[in-house]
């Protein structure tokens, strides 16, 4: 019987242990010494514990953050047990994206160690001139030009998605068909593959996927580990993907370089590394890195791409009469331009703002976060950073401010005609910011034209009245799931 007490013990001693570690080190009294106004945290968990244990939402948490503390410019905050500068105010983020950008130009992920996890080691997780030489090695992969080049590939995927959906008309699950979609996009512009997604949900591509992006309590703490404690990460071995999905990946995109060296030719990312590793000679752009930074496109665009288009078709399905007119404008440049094509896409002036509404109200990251990489006095305030201090920028609570976006839970595309209406900051902003918004706009906007022009989209049986987020995931998702009613016209 006694015996059974031992792990009891032993947890409640750890807590004890952790409690005591926590009242009597001087860490939570970092704001406290700096005279910042702060949320006092928990031992451990800091001010993120309910979002870490799965019982609330992170982009909750961040909004009972920021409506506690919104007349201040910023409060202190821990993220475990760091110290973290969350800003409150619209100019000074901006502050920190563009005029400080030389003080704070890592993202707080670049903590993640390459050496273990090489495919980690893309664009997102580098840092100072080796960031600066990949950024402009495939920045022009996104110029008009090369979208324009690479447009009849999603083209091709947006007429697909629209056949399954006019093959499966009634209730659909719209995360998954999206998935399936944004899947089949970025395998053939990223690195020329047909994933088949869409035409197999059971493609080897999309189950790998599937698993890339699964989301469950184990991977929840995985990833906090790797964030606040990549030492502990790394003693305990753990890997940030499963180590099918890692070889998956890289196996696949090996597959593609032998084809490009045996001549074939494409308009797409992989090639645009392959000419720099040809031509370049002061940057050695190794296989491992076009391996790396093609899986980019994997990770930071396709799950991006997908819950925003999900939300789009959600906040439609609810506007009956936006919807209608969306679908006229899209009949209208389709007509126009003779097709779903480049410039019928680009001429959408409405189905782009209702996709900006669309991340204006469900940003698929709720935040973005800065390392100060050069100490400095932020610009505009007294207040002092050090080398690594970290700050996080609450870009949804932002966009769902009433001072800065009136009546900010109404969906409303056209708010964006006004030209005082600030620019959204769901991709960020500065020389950090997201460089795949233009591909992801293309890629949502086909989507959206393909569908609309054939089926009209309501809510079903399952629809959830409203939009409440999923406490396992990050990425913005609505907890019920989005269930939606799609009939021909
Ligand atoms: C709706 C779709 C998308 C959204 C909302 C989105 C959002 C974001 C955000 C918030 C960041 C961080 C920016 C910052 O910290 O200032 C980011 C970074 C990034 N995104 Fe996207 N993204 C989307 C689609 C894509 C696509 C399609 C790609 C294609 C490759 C992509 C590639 C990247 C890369 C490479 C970075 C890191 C940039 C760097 O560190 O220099 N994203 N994205």
């Amino acid at each position: 019987m006694w015996f059974s007490l031992v792990p009891l013990v032993g947890l409640l001693s750890l807590i004890v242990l952790l409690a005591g570690f926590h009242y009597l080190s001087n860490g939570r009294k970092y704001w406290l010494q700096r005279k910042v106004l702060y949320e006092e945290p928990c031992p451990i968990f800091g001010n993120f514990g309910a979002a870490l244990t799965s019982r609330r939402s992170y982009a909750k948490m961040l909004k009972y953050l920021y409506e506690k503390y919104k007349n201040e410019k910023y409060v202190g905050i821990f993220q475990a047990r760091r110290p973290t500068l969350m800003v409150l105010d619209m100019d000074i983020a901006k502050t920190i994206f563009s005029t400080d950008f030389a003080c704070f130009s890592d993202l707080r992920i670049s903590s993640t160690d390459t050496k273990r996890e090489p495919l980690l080691r893309n664009v997102i997780n580098m840092r100072g001139t080796e960031w600066k030489a990949m950024r402009q090695i495939i920045s022009p992969t996104f110029s008009s030009a090369k979208m324009k080049g690479m447009f009849p590939l999603i083209s091709e995927c947006a007429h697909n998605l629209r056949n399954v959906l006019l093959n499966s008309l009634g209730e659909v699950e719209v995360p998954e068909v999206m998935c399936r979609y944004t899947t089949d996009v970025v395998g053939s512009c990223a690195f020329g593959v047909d994933p088949g997604s869409l035409k197999n949900p059971e493609s080897p591509f999309f189950i790998m996927t599937k698993k890339m992006y699964r989301v469950d309590r184990a991977t929840i703490l995985k990833r906090y580990c790797r964030t606040f404690s990549p030492r502990l990460f790394k003693l305990l071995n753990l890997r940030s993907y499963p180590p099918d999905v890692e070889v998956f990946f890289t196996s696949a995109i090996s597959q593609v370089l032998n084809e490009r060296r045996s001549g074939v030719q494409r308009n797409d990312y992989l090639q645009l590394m392959l000419n720099v590793q040809e031509t370049e000679k002061e940057f050695e752009m190794t296989d491992a890195l076009i391996t790396s930074n093609s899986f980019t496109f994997m990770l930071a665009g396709l799950e991006t791409s997908s819950t925003t288009l999900s939300f789009c078709l959600y906040q439609l399905a609810k506007d009956k009469e936006v919807q209608d007119r969306v679908r006229e404008e899209i009949k209208e440049c389709m007509e126009t331009h003779g097709g779903l094509n480049f410039e019928a896409v680009t001429a959408m002036k409405l189905t782009a703002q209702a996709v900006t509404e669309t991340l204006r109200m469900h940003p698929p990251a709720p935040m973005v976060t800065r390392l100060c990489t050069s100490p400095c006095v932020l610009t505009g305030t007294d207040l002092k950073f050090e080398l690594r201090n970290s700050v996080l920028i609450p870009l949804q609570c932002m966009q769902r401010d009433a001072r800065y976006f009136p009546n900010p839970e109404k969906f409303d595309p056209e708010r964006f005609n006004d030209p005082k209406t600030p620019a959204i900051f769901a991709f960020g902003s500065g020389p950090r910011s997201c460089p795949g918004g233009r591909f992801a706009y293309l890629a949502v906007v086909a989507g959206l034209a393909a569908m609309l022009s054939r089926m009209e989209v309501a809510p079903s049986a399952r629809t959830t009245p409203r939009i409440e987020y999923d406490p396992r995931s990050f990425i913005l998702k609505n907890k019920g799931g989005i269930y939606l009613e799609f009939n021909a016209l």
